[in-house]
């Protein structure tokens, strides 16, 4: 009886035993992955942060040269400028580069809220979404450390600006391009938790990776910057042509108004045309009331960019018409972007040779 006690005390001991460092190994592991997911350098000189997520890229990088390397970016470097900012190419060496954004700071307070939204956009890893890297938070600009694109931004390729380099994009580059971009934001509205509204789709926040598939860029970066205030009027300036119309009216963005917007970046891979061009401005109209009389009156070809000179006509029209639903002027009949998804997978024919 008396060994038998002994003998369940001491079981019921090397039970709890057991229990209690199982538990304890379990919150060290916990604390080193939390320590690992991120590396942060304190820069006493300027009184920034540098902060860099972990991913196999940042891995093999020194941070006090990532920092050293950061601090002396020129103008020189600039690779692009835009609504936020400066976009500059950081090299680290031969064969590691990235995209540096400089966000203007109007007050020096440092923003937690900024932080933890940086953090969120950090752990997004998706083909057709640029990753965030990392960010440096000083007291007078904030720097944004992105995956470089070599191929640049949509709206450059398409629109070319003279001196810079003209890829002619065929209707097949301008298919893939569509169906990874809707692939990108649906992962974002639907995939994400919680759910992120991008609010500034447009064919500059579409970048080209080395084999011209296309990254979302940018999101939630205007939710970002709303909170510091510094960014509205270039904003609404710079977006105009692809701001849905119920944004005018509520001022709220949802997941329907970045369908309208992809919608309006389908009509620009189709027609060439800007929407932003100052030619419909002059005109009194918009490109997309003018694609839309277009196609009522079953001319899709008249509108359709110049340029593409091998393509199946079905896939045009299908394309012309998955546009159209995205751009119905009443949200709730637009569909949602795992729907434009499957619409685009779907009218992909058997590609077709030409002569
Ligand atoms: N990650 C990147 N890789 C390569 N080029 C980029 C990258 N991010 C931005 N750019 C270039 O910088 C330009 C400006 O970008 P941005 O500041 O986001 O302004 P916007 O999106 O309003 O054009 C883009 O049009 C693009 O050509
Ligand atoms: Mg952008």
């Amino acid at each position: 009886m008396t060994t038998n006690t002994r003998f369940l005390g001491l079981y019921i001991t090397i039970c709890v035993l057991a229990f209690i460092i199982s538990k304890i190994t379990i919150a060290v592991l916990c604390y080193r992955r939390w320590q690992k997911k991120q590396f942060v350098i304190q820069d006493t000189f300027s009184g920034g942060k540098l902060v860099l997520f972990r991913s196999p890229k940042i891995k093999t990088l020194k941070s006090n040269v990532f920092l050293k390397k950061t601090m002396k970016l020129t103008n020189k470097d600039r690779i692009g400028s835009g609504g936020y900012g400066m976009v500059y190419k950081l090299t680290i060496n031969d064969s590691t580069s990235f995209a540096v954004k400089k966000l203007r700071k109007e007050t020096a307070e440092h923003d937690r809220g900024f932080e933890r939204e940086l953090e969120a956009m950090g752990d997004i890893k998706h083909r057709n979404i640029v990753t965030l890297y990392g960010y440096y938070s000083a007291p007078n600009f904030n720097l944004l450390i992105y995956e470089l694109m070599p191929n640049g931004s949509l709206d450059v390729v398409l629109h070319g600006r003279t001196m810079e380099k003209m890829i002619v994009l065929d209707w097949d580059a301008r298919y893939k391009i569509a169906l990874g971009a809707a692939r990108g934001i649906s992962y974002l509205h639907h995939d994400c938790i919680p759910h992120i509204i991008h609010r500034d789709i447009k064919s500059s926040n579409i970048l080209l990776d080395e084999n011209m598939e296309a990254r979302v860029s940018d999101f939630g970066l205007a939710t970002l910057m709303d909170q510091d205030k510094t960014h509205v009027s270039t904003l609404v300036a710079g977006t105009f042509g692809y701001l849905a119309p119920e944004y005018f009216d509520t001022g709220r963005a949802t997941t329907k108004g970045d369908v309208y917007s992809f919608g309006v970046v389908l009509l620009e891979l189709l027609t060439g045309r800007k929407p932003t061009d100052e030619s419909f401005i002059e005109e009194g109209t918009r490109l997309v009331t003018w694609v839309k009389t277009v196609v009522e009156d079953k001319k899709e070809e008249y509108v359709l960019d110049e340029r593409l000179e091998c393509y199946h006509v079905d896939e045009i029209n299908h394309v012309f018409n998955i546009a159209l639903m995205c751009l119905e002027t009443e949200p709730s009949k637009r569909p949602n972007m795992s729907e434009v998804v499957k619409m685009l997978e779907k009218i992909k024919t058997d590609q077709i040779t030409c002569s």
